[in-house]
């Protein structure tokens, strides 16, 4: 019979999500009257915005018509989207529009990114970390068993309140992939540009490439704060940037990001990163679907831009209630300020009993940072992402019960 992907067969089952559904369920079932509320998730809750939605239901009544409508696309994207992403986002890094390649979303092209270095790359992961890009490399290959708190093959780069939630850099591995995710998930932390011209430093003193996360960069309102890895003299040679238009504009359903590639990111080969990620969105992806891609469009529209800050915003209002109710709470947090994450830090206890004391007692869903890492041990993830009459009562309930 055939055999399972080995790589398959090294993942451990799904545990964080599922295990805190199971929990919720159960504590539901116990406690039929319980109004349970989630600040646990990372999926955006308030509803597409007026101009966004128009630009989505006119690109959709387009292809019901003769003059409108379009079949297969470029697979990189339309070119009047990869203009203005390139217009918009990179205005401070001189990105070409052929160097963004539109796509379904952030965590497919991550995935899809894997294809670029295969099983022979060395990865490392800030610790606590989201965790697709652990579980892709071990899909391809590219990390071995499960070996308790971690997968053999992957560098662990610990992130907490003594090295200010920046890794070691010192440890970056040689001709190999760092992960690096800014404004972080699910930490909250944003990386400043010392950081970030240190990390691109030390990437190409090792020749490693970095993989830059910015799905939460819109959330950034500190000016000094960059948004983008390309903001970073030296970057184009050792990065490539992934991005989402799900968390800033509420395309968490609709699906669509995109990624840059550099011309300048070579292997050590000599050929280039963008021509083999252009032959791999040609022939495993067929582009992102044209009606969010019209979406996308209404959305860097200067209406849209607009609305797109006024979502955030409403977020940021979210993040801003619970850190004073933490605060309230005298619980220590980073985050929440220029991320929709908050993260906060309960000294000597088990992420999962501090879970269970705030489901228990205040009938709020949080996630344990256990599940990002083991450097996520004693600390739970807030997130900002919810109704605001919800976000309330929660922090009200926070508040009163755990005092
Ligand atoms: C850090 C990070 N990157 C990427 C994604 C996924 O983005 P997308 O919806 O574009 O796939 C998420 C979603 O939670 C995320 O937290």
């Amino acid at each position: 019979m055939i055999k399972r992907n080995t790589g398959l067969a090294n993942l451990k089952a799904g545990y964080l999500f599922p295990e805190i559904a199971r929990r919720r369920r159960e504590f539901a079932a116990a406690n039929p009257g319980a109004k349970i509320i989630s600040l646990g998730i990372g999926n955006t809750t308030e509803p597409l915005t007026a101009h966004v939605d128009a630009g989505l239901v006119e690109g959709a009544r387009r292809l019901g018509t003769e003059k409108g409508y379009s079949g297969y696309g470029d697979e990189q994207g339309l070119t009047a989207l990869r203009e203005r992403i390139a217009a918009v986002f990179y205005a401070k890094a001189a990105i070409a529009d052929d160097e963004v390649f539109v796509s379904d979303g952030a965590k497919c092209d991550i995935g899809r990114l894997q294809l670029l270095f295969g099983r022979e790359a060395k990865v490392a992961v800030q610790d606590p970390s989201y965790p697709v890009y652990v579980d892709g490399s071990v899909l391809v290959g590219a990390a071995g068993a499960w070996q308790g708190s971690g997968y053999a093959g992957i560098q662990y780069l610990p992130c907490n309140a003594a090295n200010g939630y920046f890794p070691d850099l010192a440890q970056l591995p040689a001709d190999g992939l760092i992960y690096f995710c800014s404004p972080n998930n699910p930490t909250g932390a944003v990386a400043t540009r010392a950081q970030l011209t240190a990390l691109v430093a030390a990437a190409r003193k090792v020749g490693s490439v970095v993989i830059f996360d910015a799905a939460y960069a819109e959330f950034i309102k500190d000016p000094s704060l960059p948004k983008s890895i390309f903001e970073i003299p030296g970057a184009r040679e050792c990065a490539i940037e992934v991005n989402s238009f799900s968390k800033p504009i509420g395309f968490t359903g609709v699906r669509l990001g995109w990624t840059v590639v550099p011309k300048e990111l070579k292997y050590a080969s000599g050929e280039t990163v963008w021509a083999d990620w252009n032959r791999i969105c040609t022939t495993v992806f067929n582009g992102a679907s044209n009606v969010a891609q019209y979406g996308g469009l209404a959305a860097l529209e200067p209406a849209g831009i607009a609305e797109m800050r006024a979502t955030i915003d409403f977020y940021l209002g979210n993040a801003a209630l619970i850190r004073t109710a933490l605060k309230t709470l005298g619980v220590s947090c980073i985050g929440g300020d220029n991320a929709p994450y908050l993260w906060a830090h309960f000294p000597g206890r088990a992420s999962w009993d501090v879970f269970a004391e705030i489901l228990q007692k205040c009938h709020v869903v949080t996630t344990p940072g256990s599940g990002f890492g083991p450097a996520g041990e004693g600390f739970i993830r807030f997130s900002s992402f919810g109704h605001r009459a919800d976000v309330e009562e929660a922090c009200k309930r926070l508040v009163e019960r755990l005092r």
